[in-house]
């Protein structure tokens, strides 16, 4: 069967449980119910979900700083990668970062993590640096450098 079309909402508490679901369905280091708790209660931060088939299939999470934001999180469920979702949730982000007068949107990712780079470079993200050995180890690798990684808003 077709998927229905993508809607795109902003997250609250009572989302939590169909969050938690997802976070632990598709993640290497899933973020815990408190963790999820604290920043869908964070007056400084955006969940933005999107739901398909009347189903929570992904999210980002992005919390204000001074002067800049950052992405914390986005994900998107095993079966329904490479359909453009991310792309839309990160273009939901930016425009949330830049409501707050943002200048520039910041992340850190795994220097492995092929699809979520080829994903922010795809969305105007530049390399600003690399933190040596920064993640855990994944399941029988070494540790891992972090990349940072930018996109100015203005
Ligand atoms: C990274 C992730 C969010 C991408 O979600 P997605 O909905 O599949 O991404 P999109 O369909 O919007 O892809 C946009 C672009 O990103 C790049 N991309 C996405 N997946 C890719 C992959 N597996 N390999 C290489 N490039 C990829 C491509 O440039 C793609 O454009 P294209 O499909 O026209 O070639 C998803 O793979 C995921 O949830 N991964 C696990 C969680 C994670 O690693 N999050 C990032 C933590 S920093």
């Amino acid at each position: 069967m077709r998927p229905t079309e993508a809607r795109l909402r902003s997250l609250g508490i009572e989302d939590l449980a169909a969050l938690t679901t997802l976070e632990q369905a598709g993640q290497h280091d899933p973020w815990t119910p408190a963790q999820l708790e604290a920043v869908l209660d964070d007056p400084e931060a955006r969940v933005v979900g999107v739901e398909q088939d009347e189903r929570l299939v992904g999210h980002a999470v992005v919390v204000r700083l001074p002067f800049d934001a950052e992405l914390q999180a986005i994900m998107v469920a095993g079966d329904r990668r490479r359909q453009g979702l991310a792309s839309r949730l990160l273009e939901a982000v930016i425009e949330a970062a830049k409501g707050w007068d943002a200048e520039r949107l910041l992340l850190e990712v795994r220097s492995s993590n092929d699809a979520a780079i080829g994903l922010y470079r795809r969305a105007g993200f530049n390399e600003d640096g690399r933190r040596r050995g920064y993640y855990p180890p994944l399941a029988g690798r070494d540790r891992e450098d972090a990349l940072l990684m930018s996109r100015p808003l203005a």
